[in-house]
């Protein structure tokens, strides 16, 4: 039988970004369905947990961005904390996903930007949040160095990121989850060829959480540190801005 054809191979083609747009485009309305179906709903309260490590209550009225927003899922989890009197600002390159997410909270404003070049002043957030989202970047540490740019000296960087459970029996059910029975039916319902191929190929692909650590540091962030979360399928990763 011929080899299947993929309809973009970024590890071929290199052109990662225009890959990633493109498929995000396609995908924007079945994401949130595939979210929850493929994770059993527990993609939720990753996001909570994501915005528990904010540190927002310290100033509860500023400005805090949420990049790669995608369907503001995880800027809404910030905007609807009851205390929350700030804005959120869910910044992303592929639009049709940032407006079938506007209606989800008030206190939040959709961005078209390249995470590679914000359109935002230096310094002008009291923090940040990205889910699933550095896993995508062309180049990991300009999308790390332009969020430490945005960030006010002592803001947080809490970025949410699948990993790869490491113990068994959780590695081999999973490995056999991520390479069959997610592509297949992430394929179905969102009639991407390749989508849900190139998710558990991303995160192969991405540094593991002590590597991503030294990154953080590297961009300019102190205190950096990471808590894996369901057997390690996903990590919270956090850093303080210098
Ligand atoms: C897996 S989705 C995550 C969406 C959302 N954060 C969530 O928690 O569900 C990844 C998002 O990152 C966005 N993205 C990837 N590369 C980007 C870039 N260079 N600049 C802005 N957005 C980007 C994609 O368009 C997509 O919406």
């Amino acid at each position: 039988m011929a080899p299947v054809q993929l309809e973009f191979d970024p590890s071929v083609d290199g052109d990662k970004g225009s890959y990633v747009r493109e498929m995000f485009t396609t995908i924007a309305p079945r994401y949130d369905l595939l979210n929850r179906v493929l994770s059993f709903n527990i993609d939720r309260s990753w996001r909570r947990r994501a915005v528990s490590r904010l540190g927002w209550q310290s100033a509860p009225t500023g400005t805090y961005l949420d990049l790669c927003a995608g369907t503001l899922d995880l800027a809404a989890a910030l905007a609807r904390q009851p205390a929350f009197r700030g804005t959120v600002i869910g910044a992303d390159f592929v639009v049709p996903m940032l407006r079938l997410g506007r209606a989800k909270a008030e206190r939040m404003k959709a961005v078209g930007a390249d995470a590679l070049a914000l359109p935002f002043d230096d310094a002008r957030f009291y923090g940040c949040t990205v889910g699933f989202g550095v896993r995508n970047l062309t180049d990991l540490d300009r999308g790390m160095e332009e969020i430490a740019r945005v960030l006010k000296v002592g803001a947080r960087l809490v970025v949410l990121e699948f990993s790869t459970p490491q113990r068994w029996p959780i590695k081999p059910l999973y490995q056999c989850y991520s390479r069959h029975v997610l592509p297949r039916v992430g394929r179905w319902v969102s009639k991407h060829a390749t989508a849900y191929s190139y998710l558990p190929d991303s995160v192969l692909g991405f540094p593991g959480p002590s590597q991503f650590a030294d990154r953080f540091r590297r961009a300019g962030f102190r205190d950096v540190d990471y808590q894996p979360l369901t057997f390690g399928i996903a990590t919270i990763h956090w850093g303080i801005r210098t």
